[in-house]
């Protein structure tokens, strides 16, 4: 049978999907392979969040839950985004879905057929695509290194027309490893607000900050009405696999998406909500376990950004967050065929930089969620396999 739905023609697979995909087939075939195009920490999930799931497991808690989230978790939302991120919702404005998830609904319940969601570039893989299920048209705003990756709003504006009802962030950025500052925030809002535009706010890599501070555009005068504000336990607590997270907004906004959700995968897991719950309510507890990965991926992220700066050809910026590093490099090969090369030459997966938009040519998103002797040796190889380009 051969079917071709019209939405589905434009929309590919992520290319990070495809590297990862050749490294894992080289790693069956008995090659020694490390991965540096890894997206999700390296650690297990900590013991007190796993022993919550297993005692909800055993007591039965394997059913249905509300549709939004149980409310226990929905209270200990609202209380971390009101206290952390000064987003002053209550729990009726909490849905529990994952990460994901919440993304991919907030533009299908918000984004008209054929209206215009401004995305910047580069960008992670994902957003794109969610446009283009929804029937939109993605507008990118390029951030440049030059620049330390900060979005200008005055090239957001040039962006904007009468079609525009979108406009998607993350900060922490994913690839790029940077914050958006208050002021690049706030240059946003104004955009927003006399444009009557809705941002979805991606802060999954809240936790993972080096310096600075993190600023939720949903806390800024004159936002909350107008903001979807998305976060998850994928990588502050290493929960990659519990598909778990959470979006707050009001409520008019959160009726559109729980139609969705009820609609689509019902609810979250249940004992998967029971441990998000703990790991909240266990503040302690799981403050001093993502300060642990913390302190590892920072002296992770010395050793990368040193080491790529001394290889002859890469240019490789600081991060000040998340465990990605987005380098550039001068050699006359795509992203595509920089991390073909390495994957063949040196047995090291990266994900080129093309994946993540246009502006992301020329450059490759190197992770740090590995080992320092792997990504140590990891370097090496790389090294050895440019002096042959
Ligand atoms: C920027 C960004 N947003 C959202 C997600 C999705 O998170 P989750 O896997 O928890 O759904 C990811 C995962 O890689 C990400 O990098």
């Amino acid at each position: 049978m051969e079917q071709q739905v019209k939405r589905m023609l434009d929309v590919s697979f992520s290319e990070t999907m495809r590297i990862s995909k050749l490294a894992t087939k080289m790693e069956e075939e008995g090659k020694d392979v490390i991965s540096l195009a890894v997206g999700e920490p390296d650690f297990d999930t900590p013991e007190f969040i796993v022993k919550a799931a297993e005692e909800a497991m055993e007591t039965g808690f394997t059913h249905y839950t509300p549709s939004q989230g149980i409310t226990e978790l929905r209270e200990v939302v609202a209380e971390k985004v009101s206290n952390e991120n000064g987003l002053k919702f209550g729990k009726d404005n909490v849905l529990i879905t994952p990460t994901k998830q919440a993304l991919f609904m907030s533009v299908m319940a918000h984004l008209d057929d054929g209206a215009e969601a401004i995305i910047p570039d580069p960008a992670w893989v994902s957003y794109a695509p969610m446009v283009k299920f929804a029937d939109g048209i993605t507008r990118r705003v390029p951030v440049k290194e030059n620049d330390g990756f900060e979005l200008n709003a005055d090239e957001v504006a040039e962006e904007i027309t009468s079609r525009t009802e979108m406009i998607i962030l993350n900060s922490p950025c994913n690839p790029t490893g940077m914050t958006m500052s208050k002021e690049e925030l706030k240059g946003v809002r104004d955009l927003a607000i006399d444009n009557d535009l809705l941002v979805v706010s991606d802060e999954v890599y809240e936790k993972l900050i080096f310096e600075g501070e993190h600023v939720s555009i949903g806390s800024l005068d004159g936002m909350r009405e107008r903001t979807i504000t998305v976060n998850g336990f994928s990588k502050a607590y290493a929960m990659t696999g519990w598909r778990l997270g959470w979006l707050v907004c009001n409520q008019d906004l959160l009726e559109n998406i729980a139609k969705i959700q009820t609609h689509s995968i019902t609810c979250a897991t249940s004992f998967a909500q029971k441990a998000g719950l703990t790991a909240l309510q266990e503040k302690e507890k799981g403050e001093e376990a993502i300060k642990q990965m913390l302190e590892t991926y920072k002296k992770r992220r010395e050793v990368i950004v040193n080491r790529l700066n001394e290889i002859e050809g890469f240019h490789c910026p600081k991060p000040n967050s998340t465990f990605y590093t987005f380098p550039r490099y001068d050699f006359d090969k795509s992203s595509m065929e920089m991390a073909m090369h390495l994957l063949e030459n040196a047995q090291v997966a990266t994900t080129p930089g093309a994946a993540f938009g246009d502006q992301g040519e020329k450059h490759l998103r190197i992770s740090f969620a590995n080992s320092l002797d792997n990504i140590k040796e990891a370097l090496d190889r790389i090294e050895t396999a440019v002096q042959k380009l």
